[in-house]
Order: C-alpha cells, then sequence, then structure tokens
C-alpha cells in the first residue's frame, strides 16, 4: 500500500474514481427509452416483477459486505507507533456453514418464479400474429408470416419491413428468430458470416438469442405492447463491427392506424411520374439508366414491392419513406427529421452522406460505395423518399 501510494497520486484516484461513479450515475435517468424498469407490456412485466426481489436482496447483501470490509479496513488499518499482531483466527464451522446454506436457501427460493415464468413465457398462443425476425449484419428485417398479411403482388409473400417492426397495440405477438449472416451468400451456397445475434426491446421483453442454421429454430420471443407507441430496441449481443449500431424500433399502432398500415404495405411501390427527378433515381437503382445513368447496383441486393428488384440481400426499402418507417441504416439515422417550421422533412444530409459513401458513416458495412455522382445520388434520394 505505502509503495502504490507514492506511486500514485492520491488527486488522480479522487479523480477516476469520480469519473467512474458519474459514469455509474448516468445510467440513472429518468424516461431513458430503453428501460427495463418501466415495462410497456405484460413479458416485460412479469420479467421485471421477477426481477425486483433479488435485485433488492443482492443490494442488501452487497451494501452489507462492501460495508464491512470498508469499515474493517478502516478501522484496523496500519498505524504508525501501533504495531501489533492481529489475533489470529482459524476455522468457525457455524460462520462457514451460515454463509453456505444461506445463499443456497436463497436461490432456492428465487428460482421458483424464475423457472416458472419461463414456462409460461415459453408458451406460444396459437392465435398469436407470426412475425419471423431476421438478424443481419448490421440490420434486422422483419416478415409478417400471417395469411391475411401477404402482398396483393408477385408471389404474394410475407409484407416485409426492415428496421421498424409496426404491430397492433395490444395484439399478442410471437416472433420467431433466425440469424440471416451477413445476407450476402456464397457461390457455393453456404450462407456467409453467420453470426449470433440478440434481439431486445427492454420495455417489452427481455432478451433471446438470435442464432443461424437449424439451431436457432426453436428461439420465440412472445410479446404485446399494452399502448401505441415506439420501443426501442438494439441488438444485445457483440456480432462484429456495427454491433453497437444493430439498433430497432417497434411501433404499437391503434386499430385504425393498423388497418391503414397493413392495406398500404400490401400494395406494389408507386412508380414515379415520366420525366420526375424520382424516375431517374429509379433508373440509377436498377442501373437501367439512358447513357450510363445507371451505375447503381441497388438492385443487386435490396428489394422494393411490385418490382423486378427482389434480393433479400439487404434491407426491403418499398416503405422507405411511409410514415411509421422512421429510421433506416440500422436505425443509425431518422428518416426524416424537423424541418425549419417544425414540420417533418425528410433527412437528406444523412441519406446522402449514406450513399456518397458508406463505410464512412457505418464503418463495415456490407453497403459498397459504387461512386455514384453527385446528379445520380440527387435522384436516387428522390426515388427512396417516393416510396411510401
Ligand atoms: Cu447483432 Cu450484435
Amino acid at each position: 500500500m505505502r509503495t502504490m501510494r507514492s506511486r500514485v497520486p492520491r488527486k488522480l484516484l479522487w479523480v477516476v474514481g469520480g469519473l467512474l461513479l458519474t459514469l455509474l450515475l448516468v445510467g440513472c435517468g429518468k424516461d431513458l427509452p430503453q428501460n427495463t424498469f418501466n415495462p410497456a407490456g405484460p413479458t416485460a412485466q412479469s420479467e421485471k416483477d421477477v426481477l425486483i426481489v433479488p435485485l433488492i436482496i443482492a443490494g442488501i447483501v452487497f451494501v452489507g459486505v462492501e460495508g464491512g470490509i470498508l469499515f474493517l479496513a478502516l478501522k484496523f488499518r496500519h498505524r504508525k507507533g501501533k504495531e501489533r499482531m492481529p489475533s489470529q483466527l482459524h476455522g468457525n464451522t457455524r460462520l462457514e456453514l451460515g454463509w453456505t446454506v444461506a445463499p443456497a436457501v436463497l436461490l432456492a427460493v428465487v428460482m421458483v418464479p424464475a423457472i416458472s415464468l419461463i414456462w409460461k413465457l415459453a408458451q406460444r398462443p396459437p392465435d398469436a400474429m407470426q412475425i419471423t425476425v431476421q438478424g443481419y449484419q448490421w440490420w434486422w428485417g422483419f416478415q409478417y408470416m400471417d395469411a391475411d398479411m401477404a402482398v396483393n403482388y408477385g408471389d404474394h409473400g410475407p409484407i416485409t419491413t426492415a428496421d421498424v417492426m409496426v404491430i397492433p397495440a395490444g395484439r399478442t405477438i410471437d416472433l420467431s428468430l433466425r440469424s440471416e449472416g451477413g445476407g450476402a451468400h456464397s457461390t457455393d451456397g453456404t450462407p456467409d458470416h453467420e453470426v449470433i445475434h440478440s434481439f431486445w426491446a427492454p420495455r417489452l421483453f427481455g432478451k433471446q438469442d438470435v442464432v443461424p442454421g437449424a439451431a436457432g429454430e426453436g428461439n420465440h420471443i412472445v410479446f404485446s405492447a399494452w399502448e401505441p407507441g415506439t420501443y426501442w430496441g438494439q441488438c444485445a449481443e457483440f456480432c462484429g463491427l456495427e454491433h453497437g449500431m444493430m439498433k430497432f424500433r417497434i411501433i404499437a399502432l391503434n386499430a385504425t392506424d393498423w388497418a391503414n398500415w397493413v392495406q398500404a404495405r400490401k400494395q406494389p411501390a408507386p412508380t414515379p411520374a415520366p420525366g420526375s427527378l424520382a424516375e431517374q433515381g429509379m433508373q440509377v437503382f436498377f442501373g437501367t439508366g439512358p447513357n450510363g445513368a445507371g451505375g447503381g447496383q441497388c438492385i443487386a441486393c435490396h428489394s422494393i414491392g411490385g418490382t423486378s428488384a427482389v434480393s433479400t440481400a439487404a434491407p426491403n426499402l418499398s416503405a422507405f419513406a411511409s410514415q411509421q418507417h422512421i429510421c433506416f441504416a440500422g436505425c443509425d439515422f431518422d428518416t426524416f427529421v424537423p424541418g425549419p417550421n417544425g414540420q417533418l422533412v425528410p433527412n437528406s444530409p444523412a441519406l446522402q452522406a449514406w450513399l456518397e459513401d458508406p463505410n464512412a458513416v457505418k464503418l463495415g458495412a456490407k453497403m459498397p460505395d459504387y461512386n455514384l455522382t453527385p446528379d445520380q445520388i440527387n435522384a436516387l434520394m428522390a426515388y427512396l423518399y417516393s416510396l411510401s
């Protein structure tokens, strides 16, 4: 202790300690969007209920043990001129039995509600709405699997969204979780970059692993949201460079808004008016423009409802500019931002930077830089913001 004190200035210890404490207290903000202690649905509520008692017991034990250590360390610390050898103890059967049996009993008691909740949450009501959650690097895709959620064009596949999952408030949802890897597939047919993600929206449900291949088939989350609202979520398992930016939103709508949303999502994407900037953007997207106006190979990975763009390697852009599609690129960016008069306007600066050089704004992003010209980017943005 003496040598350490001479090497590390005491002031520095205080500064480091203060910073660590500040960091800890940052987690105590009110009304934060990802607060486990502020549940917005029955699944999160029951998980919080099971969490709270052990947390209180652990808190009491922590304060008792750490307080005791601090007290004893200070009371019996080495003092100059008071050299003495403390009385030497060895073995105290009663104490040792006590601190072995007490935690064992405590754990056994805590286990009962925890295990029964695990069983309860594993039940999948047959009338629940089925949504498949797809973990890609690094964004989330959602497919609505119920028969009445098929689109009314093309192959009549499921309504598909990226970054934002829209649900009806009050309805029980059954999520099937699947990791799709990097989205790009190698030539010999084996999926590429398959990693484990974890799906987590703290106000609605706890974490659940999203596993690639057959191993992940059994992973589900059953939940509902009590009220219409926007709920934040993110990947909760380290899955590569952009793990921290693998975010999503769940938007719960009331019955009318939900019906409108479903109706709109079943339709093919609108076709831009002939001669419009958006039409030029569409040509860039499909790489079909006259006089080399193509150059975008967006069609290679993205899909847009009702067009020949059907690849599932990258986010489905059919609803890019719809009211509920509030964020893009793994929810790194808001799709709309408040304009000068307070109304929402397209977040063109973010989309422009993203299209100019994806890796400059999201390191490790799988979207390549196609060296689009400023004109092509402008047109592409007009097209994307026409998809509502
Ligand atoms: Cu996906 Cu971390």
